[in-house]
């Protein structure tokens, strides 16, 4: 959607409010101060639940990558900080066809812009393998955190609950960082705790909110016993999230 182009038809403006937000709103918006220090924190969790294209999520990850760049001391450690970057920033979008631009556009975002930055800062070369992997485990947080379904039920079209993946970064052991994936329904993440986490409609839709951290008590790397996790995954590299091997199903 270019920006000339705001809305696709009278009837979704009707039936859905379905207008997109030009490129220099977006960006007035993410100018405002009080968003900056989220903004410049690769791990702050942001939540846009009538998602669109990805307006705001777009640039939210063009600024976040622009941050990983600039505190990355080796290619190791980039490569992680994309990846972190992209894993805090969640959509939950009402039209198929809108998740499936959402998500396209973000892979185009994400691919670009590392591709570059890899081949001017690292000088990777075009089969580089660290590349592929990253791509390839980009696309699969991209995938499992950009969402069909009603924001307001907290369904999807096929009746089912809304189901958002955390992606919880564990301690460092002999110089490996590791992450696990656990997947939670978006009813249980906003019922552990209302305030903080309810898609509340008076809520500009850039607005950070932190999804999981009332999951956890006191930063434990266990989740509280009333949070039970539907699947979580095996731990493994940031780099090898596209693997997705199921550790347990509850
Ligand atoms: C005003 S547009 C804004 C899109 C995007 N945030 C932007 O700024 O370009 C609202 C979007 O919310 C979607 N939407 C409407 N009701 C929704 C709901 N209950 N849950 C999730 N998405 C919804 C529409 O399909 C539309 O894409």
């Amino acid at each position: 959607m270019t920006e000339e182009q705001l809305i696709k038809s009278k009837k979704r403006v009707q039936q859905h409010g379905e207008v997109f937000t030009p490129k220099k709103i977006v960006n007035l918006m993410l100018d405002q101060a009080e968003l900056q220090e989220n903004l410049h924190d690769l791990s702050s969790t942001f939540l846009e639940p009538s998602a669109g294209e990805g307006a705001f999520l777009t640039e939210i990850l063009h600024r976040k990558l622009k941050v990983a760049r600039q505190v990355s001391r080796s290619r190791e450690e980039y490569d992680e900080n994309t990846l972190i970057a992209l894993s805090s920033l969640y959509g939950i979008e009402l039209l198929e066809d809108n998740v499936e631009l959402l998500v396209m556009n973000m892979i185009i975002m994400f691919s670009n812009e590392y591709t570059q930055v890899v081949m001017a800062d690292f000088k990777a070369k075009v089969d580089d393998v660290m590349m592929r992997r990253v791509i390839d485990s980009a696309k699969t947080i991209i995938r499992a955190n950009m969402v069909q379904g009603n924001a307001l039920t907290r369904l999807n079209d096929r009746g089912e609950p809304l189901i958002f993946s955390e992606w919880q970064i564990l301690p460092v052991k002999r110089g490996v960082r590791k992450v696990q994936r656990i997947l939670y329904t978006f009813d249980a993440i906003i019922d552990q705790d209302e305030a903080e986490a309810t898609v509340q409609a008076n809520r500009p839709a850039y607005e950070e909110i932190d999804l999981f951290s009332d999951l956890f008590e006191n930063g434990e790397a266990e989740p509280s016993k009333t949070e039970t996790p539907l699947v979580r995954y095996v731990p493994v590299k940031l780099t090898e999230v596209y693997k997705e091997l199921i550790e347990a199903i509850n």
